[in-house]
């Protein structure tokens, strides 16, 4: 027998676990989240917040995504990406990135209700874990996995309490491993990973100091420095990373992986700090330093019976492109209502292998995405002839060589200003974070094909109703107050939607009645002149990819499940069989 029993068991209070935890609860779940230590993150780690990771947080509730626009750095701010000899010293040129070229732009705000925004990891898991804890999660500190053990009916998973040293266990339904890069739940699991871990060495450098002098005018949360030792590991360059405007920074600086990790100390911190800074005098007040290693190194299988890896746990890789926080929160908000709906018997257990089917590509595509952005910082180098290392002196020759009338040197600026207009790929890969669709027996797209993408994948987000796809986002505007609302807030909340228009409207009956003979709840929106909602604008009407009598219908994550273009002659049996197949009823 169990000490403890719970639906759920969530490893980790990390951005993974805490989401996990904070989304089960949203929807009515029992569940218990444990975490090794006594509180949550202690570095800022983490901290480009992308916005279907906002679309996550504004699922979760508006108090929610106001919280974290609170405590944010905002995106006006975030897109000066600089590339200097130091903060004090020579700009070589820079990249507006994070959405902030007006092009862009135009692209962030038609894509999305929400803004992207600089979050560090320690305001986005206290906000995570708070609401999972206000909404019902157990949770227990100092508490930490040691094992587990799954069987046909849930899974014992034996814990030590760090307080007492003493074990206990925990018997579940299911079991979330969010236990990040070192995760033991992975490997008791023994999920198959593809790629290498360490590739490079890393280290953090977390300091106050008021270096507004140096960047107040070109606002940035990343400021890259090309000096002696910065392509040696680390993530393509020397960072100093804005963590509050501007007397707090973390500095991410190399070392050679194939030498042991150095000792952080005070003076090796404030050293880095005054080379990188460009100030001999610079006085920091250091705040943490550790090192870490770059790693490329992602799960192939992500599952395997009750039990479910996330987060860091399946996708282990460099910060470039800010990816990890957000891929894990994204990884919860795909899990979490499965998890929800096999518990309350709406759904059958298949319906849990559509993670793997979803995820699992996800993992990969964006580790070797952060792995190939490192990559693809050498052109700035061999642009100013630093091929070879970079040499101070030869720097310097460069540099002012620069400045002269000659057709050299209009050619290495041509060359510089290439290589730092292609670091969009890390900086501005719009594409990458909100292009996701998905391939599993959770979605329909039958027999139509997979609308071919019109301009670069990686850059550029391509709204589609196809089935797997996110729903894209239109603002639509309410029949009775005139407030405008995303299609997206009219979707999710743990329950499946269907979206129709004007002589759609037999689909509301078909919803009610396949929602009550499968027990769930499917909620309907009409939109159109004086139904509840009106699109005024037209701009529904563009990308919905449907006539008016037609119908989507929505999962809980926003994700296109099943689309009829028009209305069909048996619209209850149709939308039954879809989400019979669907729910794997
Ligand atoms: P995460 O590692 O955040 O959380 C794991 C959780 O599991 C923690 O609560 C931990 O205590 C708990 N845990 C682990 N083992 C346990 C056990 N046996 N029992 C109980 N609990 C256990 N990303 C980025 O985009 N930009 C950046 O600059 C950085 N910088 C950075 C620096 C350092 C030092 C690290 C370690 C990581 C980064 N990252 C980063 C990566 C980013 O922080 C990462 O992608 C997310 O935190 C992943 O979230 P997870 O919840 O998956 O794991």
């Amino acid at each position: 027998m169990s000490d403890i029993t719970t639906d759920v068991l969530v490893i980790g209070t990390g951005p993974a676990g805490a989401a996990t935890a904070a989304l089960l609860s949203s929807y009515g779940v029992e569940n218990m989240a444990i975490n090794r230590y006594r509180w949550l993150a202690n570095t800022p780690r983490a901290h480009i917040t992308n916005q279907r990771t906002m679309e996550v947080l504004r699922d979760l509730g508006r108090d929610v995504e106001n919280e974290a626009y609170m405590f944010a750095t905002h995106q006006d701010l975030m897109g000066e990406n600089v590339f200097c000899e130091s903060l004090a010293g020579e700009e070589i040129g820079r990249m507006t990135a994070w959405g902030n070229n007006p092009l862009s732009q135009a692209e962030h705000k038609l894509s999305s209700p929400t803004q992207m925004n600089d979050l560090p990891q320690t305001f986005m898991e206290p906000l995570l874990f708070k609401t999972a804890c206000q909404r019902g999660t157990q949770a227990r500190m100092s508490t930490e996995y040691l094992s587990h053990e799954q069987d046909a009916d849930g899974v014992t998973t034996t814990c030590l309490d760090r307080l007492s040293g003493k074990e206990f266990t925990i018997r579940s339904k299911y079991l979330v491993g969010a236990d990040g890069g070192k995760s033991l739940v992975a490997e008791h699991l023994d999920l198959p990973f593809d790629g290498q871990m360490a590739v490079g060495g890393s280290m953090n450098i977390v300091f106050r100091a008021d270096l507004a002098k140096y960047v107040a005018h070109r606002p940035s949360v990343l400021y890259w420095v090309m000096q002696p030792g910065a392509d040696v590991g680390g993530i393509g360059m020397g960072l100093v990373r804005m963590v509050r405007p501007w007397n707090e920074w973390l500095i991410v600086w190399g070392y050679d992986i194939n030498e042991p990790a150095p000792e952080v100390d005070d003076e090796l911190a404030t050293r880095v700090a005054r080379q990188l800074v460009g100030d001999p005098d610079l006085e920091i007040e250091l705040l943490s330093a550790n090192t870490w290693t770059v790693n490329n190194f992602y799960a192939t299988k992500t599952a395997k019976g009750r039990v479910f890896c996330m987060g860091d746990a399946i996708h282990r890789h460099p910060p470039s492109n800010g990816l990890g926080s957000n891929t894990s929160i994204q990884d919860a908000f795909n899990l979490a209502w499965k998890l929800a709906m096999v518990l309350k018997g709406q759904a059958g257990e298949r319906l849990l292998d559509s993670y793997d089917a979803e995820r699992a590509p996800i993992a990969k595509q964006i580790v070797t995405r952060a792995n190939k952005s490192i990559t693809e910082t050498k052109p700035i180098f061999d642009a100013l002839g630093m091929s070879e290392g970079v040499r101070p002196e030869v720097m310097q020759q460069n540099l002012e060589a620069r400045s002269d009338a000659t057709p050299e040197a209009e050619r290495q600026r041509e060359a510089i200003r290439q290589a730092i207009a292609f670091k969009k790929y890390e900086f501005d890969a719009h594409g990458v974070e909100m292009n996701q669709r998905y391939r599993s027996d959770a979605v329909l797209p039958e027999d139509q094909p997979e609308p071919p993408f019109q301009k670069d994948a990686e850059l550029h987000y391509q709204p589609t109703t196809w089935p797997g796809a996110r729903l894209p986002h239109a603002w639509v505007y309410r029949h009775d107050t005139g407030a405008a609302v995303s299609t997206l807030d009219l979707c999710g909340h743990g329950v499946f939607s269907l979206l129709t228009g004007i002589g759609g409207e037999a689909w509301q009956d078909a919803a009610r009645a396949v929602g009550d003979d499968l027990g769930v709840t499917v909620q309907v929106h009409v939109i159109g002149p004086r139904r509840d909602h009106v699109d005024h604008t037209g701009d529904w009407a563009r990308i919905r990819e449907i006539t008016d009598s037609g119908c989507l219908l929505v999962r809980p994550d926003h994700h296109v499940a099943w689309r009829r273009e028009r209305m069909v002659d048996d619209p209850q049996g149709q939308l039954a069989t879809a989400m019979k197949a669907i729910l794997d009823r």
